[in-house]
């Protein structure tokens, strides 16, 4: 089993906020994106990846997954950014309104001799970007390729498509199960949108949950109020990791040696669901390694 990474809550933050910069070493939460793109004004652009190349180059964010978000390559800071990143070495780069499997090779040929730790995430956020998500998500399986994790962007599919979502979101679950099941065939994590409305925090956990049940890795936030909801929804729970324990015990005893199917509590479980439940057993375990 490959190394799982818990990717339960990933909060954005503008890289000009120098506050939030600081608050974030405090925050339980599993990763971080430190924005240079949409939360950040172009006038603040520049020194706001200066803050940003500092912050990565001063640490102390622990065990949190330290991500950057650049511009646009096509805007007039995008390369400045790539490049700065490139050198200064995060944990991911985040690369927002990607279209095309094209634009990904671009970026991790770039990315070349940066360090080896370093990521490459990408927006899902375009019309083309969910047309093409399947030759997107092949990227990966270039030789060298650094992509990891797709990052929904529901705000900008809604401007792009002029789609309005109901609380239950059923104008985009098409984009969501899209990229899904294209990061599913190719090994990526998938984290889904942000939810705006930071105050409701019943909301917010029914969109936890239904992106769970979509497939999801993890919610990215915008504030730290949501961070414990999104921790607690995307782990398994005590019970789901003690019921993973027991099918891969079941397994290994010595009567169901060389078995594909066995009887547990009355319940047909095949081996399928014992790599189902080592993946369970191997989240839980990385949670549990990330508090210490
Ligand atoms: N990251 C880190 N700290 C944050 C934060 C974030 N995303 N959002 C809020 N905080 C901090 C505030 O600085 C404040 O800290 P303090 O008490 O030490 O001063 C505390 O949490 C409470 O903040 P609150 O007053 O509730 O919110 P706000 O009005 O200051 O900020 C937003 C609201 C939406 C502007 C802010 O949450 C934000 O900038 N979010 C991220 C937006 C973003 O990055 N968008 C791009 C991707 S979609
Ligand atoms: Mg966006």
């Amino acid at each position: 089993m490959t190394t799982v990474r818990p990717r339960r809550s990933v909060l954005y933050m503008p890289a000009s906020n120098a506050r939030a910069l600081e608050k974030a070493k405090t925050l339980p939460t599993d990763g971080l994106v430190l924005d240079l793109e949409d939360a950040v004004a172009p006038e603040a652009k520049a020194a706001a990846r200066e803050a940003l190349v500092a912050a990565i180059k001063a640490g102390g964010y622990g065990k949190r997954e330290v991500v950057a978000r650049i511009n646009a390559l096509d805007t007039p800071w995008g390369a400045d950014d790539l490049k700065a990143l490139a050198a200064a070495g995060p944990d991911g780069i985040l690369v927002p309104k990607v279209s095309s499997a094209a634009e990904v090779e671009k970026v991790d040929a770039a990315l070349a001799s940066a360090p080896a730790k370093t990521r490459l995430w990408v927006m899902m956020e375009t019309p083309l970007g969910i047309l093409d998500a399947k030759a997107i998500a092949a990227t990966a399986r270039k030789p060298g390729s650094r992509l990891s994790v797709f990052v929904m962007g529901t705000n900008d599919l809604v401007k792009e498509t002029r789609a309005e979502l109901d609380a239950n979101r059923t104008q985009a679950l098409y984009w969501l199960s899209v990229a899904v099941t294209a990061a599913r065939a190719y090994g990526l994590d998938v984290l889904d949108g942000v939810y705006n409305n930071f105050r409701d925090a019943d909301g917010f956990k029914a969109e936890c949950l239904q992106g769970r049940r979509l497939g999801m890795d993890g919610k990215t936030l915008i504030h730290p109020d949501q961070i414990a909801t999104a921790n607690e929804v995307f782990q398994p729970s005590d019970a789901e990791t003690a019921a993973a324990r027991k099918i891969i015990a079941a397994f290994e005893l010595p009567e169901n040696q060389g078995k594909g199917v066995i009887t547990l509590d009355g319940r047909m479980v095949e081996l399928l669901h014992a790599e189902m439940a080592k993946r369970t057993v191997a989240l839980a375990d990385a949670i549990t390694a990330m508090k210490g």
